[in-house]
């Protein structure tokens, strides 16, 4: 059968699909969703799928060169935020690909999304010859981030990561020949050599060379009173140390990989005030808190839009972007590459942006409803039969992390996998204490919650 090619109309961005094609990809957009309709609740493994399974983890193993961190091999089937994996279990998905999946698993509108992308005539673009989709995801983006900053161009790639390295450029390009940068201790940005480099854990580059041209300032610490003015202080020091020798400051809106610790706007504010002051790019790295944190942006939900220079998403999104200013567009050459994202990721991009928009955002949004039904939940734990073992339950949104036990490593990871075991897949973040973190799909129920935290107050019970 010849099927014309899927498409959207440019100007309306109404699919202009034939109707074959439609009527094709609604019955196998049901047909997913059949699938997954009995996946409800955490099922265990099944024995008689041990032994594939087991060949599975041994096959992972070895052509990756290294186990995996946990048993998790997908069949390919879930619903909302249940996955179903090669041993026959279901999980109840809390960290989702380390937050890519924030409307879970098999939502229809990405399905969909992604059955009319995979329809286009081609794989991956490129930035030679995008189609439409290239075009109307760079145009909401920019559209949606212009709403409180000055964020005025869009430029795409694979990753975080290259999406890190695209604002690196453009922010040493425009400020040439400042090479350094001023970042939190503790921040990720990536592992690339320089990305590496701007993330503080010298266990991520351990053999590489030192570049040096990284400053650190410690993060908000919200049980020190003087810790925004010790940031501040530093912050100035190293600008005096470094004069018109730094490019940028590179922050994330809240600390990801460095242990979900929000900070308020106040503790931002001289720190922005001081690189407009001197003239360094603000680049805020959302890569993790894009769409998360009850607005679309970090920097809307912190009020930071004013002082944006370029702002660097990835994630959610299904590919990489960074967003900056007319000041810092770069010169033609600076940045470019064979592929911008895959069909299928801009237009799942593209539909994500739009359910989100949807009854999400603003302070009585879902999102903010599921962070305080969490952080609510993981602090009642602390005042029951687990009390003692889940502290300080915060973060921002739909991240959301606890500190089990004394914080210390092996505890944490030993806690993580019997809650894997037990059916709840969640991830470790920061270094003392280290914290249990959730990326909690926007799709999750309030029963789904619940049945996480009876599942988490299981395995502080049982301890370690
Ligand atoms: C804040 C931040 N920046 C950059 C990255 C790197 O993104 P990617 O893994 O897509 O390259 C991450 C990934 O977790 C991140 O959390």
């Amino acid at each position: 059968m010849m099927l014309a090619q899927s498409r959207k109309d440019p100007e309306s961005g109404e699919a202009v699909s034939s109707p074959q094609i439609q009527s094709h990809v609604a019955s196998l957009v049901a047909e997913v969703q059949k699938q997954g309709q009995a996946l409800v609740n955490i099922r265990p493994p099944d024995p008689s799928k041990a032994h594939l399974a087991a060949q599975w983890f041994q096959d992972a193993a070895q052509f990756r060169g290294r186990p995996l961190h946990y048993n998790y091999v997908g069949t390919g089937v879930g619903r909302g935020p249940f996955v179903e994996l090669v041993d026959g279990s279901v999980k109840l998905d809390l960290i989702n690909g380390i937050g890519i999946h924030i409307l879970g698993h098999s939502h229809p509108r990405v399905i969909e999304a992604c059955l009319q992308g995979s329809l286009s005539d081609i794989v991956m673009q490129g930035n030679l010859q995008p189609n439409t989709e290239y075009i109307e995801l760079s145009k909401r983006l920019v559209q949606l981030a212009g709403r409180q900053s000055r964020l005025k161009h869009c430029w795409f790639a694979t990753c975080g990561t290259m999406a890190n390295e695209n604002a690196l450029k453009m922010s040493r390009q425009k400020l040439s020949p400042a090479r350094m940068i001023i970042s939190f201790k503790n921040a990720f940005a990536g592992r690339s050599t320089m990305m590496a480099e701007l993330t503080d854990n010298p266990a991520y580059r351990q053999g590489l060379p030192e570049y040096n041209e990284v400053l650190r300032i410690p993060f908000y610490e919200k049980n020190d009173p003087q810790s925004s003015e010790k940031a501040l202080r530093l912050f100035k020091e190293h600008i005096a140390q470094h004069p018109k020798n730094i490019s940028a400051f590179a922050f994330e809106p809240m600390l990801g990989e460095g242990g979900y610790q929000a900070a308020p706007r106040e503790f931002f504010v001289p720190l922005l005030e001081e690189c407009k002051k001197h003239g360094i790019a603000v680049w805020a790295d959302e890569v993790q808190t894009f769409m998360r944190t009850g607005e679309l942006f970090a920097f809307e939900t912190l009020d930071l839009g004013q002082y944006i220079d370029i702002c660097t998403i990835a994630k959610t999104v299904q590919l990489g972007a960074t967003l900056y200013t007319e000041d810092y567009n770069p010169k033609p050459g600076l940045i470019a590459g064979t592929f911008s994202g895959s069909t299928v990721s801009m237009r799942a991009g593209l539909a994500i942006i739009q359910e989100m928009s949807q009854g999400h955002y603003g302070p009585q949004g879902r999102v903010n409803q599921i962070h305080r039904r969490f952080i609510s939940g993981l602090n009642r734990l602390n005042e029951s039969a687990a009390k003692g073992k889940a502290q300080d339950a915060g973060g921002m949104g739909l991240m959301v992390a606890f500190t089990p036990f004394d914080g210390k490593k092996e505890q944490v990871d030993a806690l993580l996998k019997n809650m894997f075991n037990k059916g709840v897949m969640a991830f470790a973040c920061g270094k003392d204490p280290v914290r249990v973190r959730f990326l909690v799909p926007a799709i999750i129920q309030d029963s789904e919650i619940d049945m996480a935290l009876k599942v988490i107050e299981e395995c502080l019970i049982e301890g370690v």
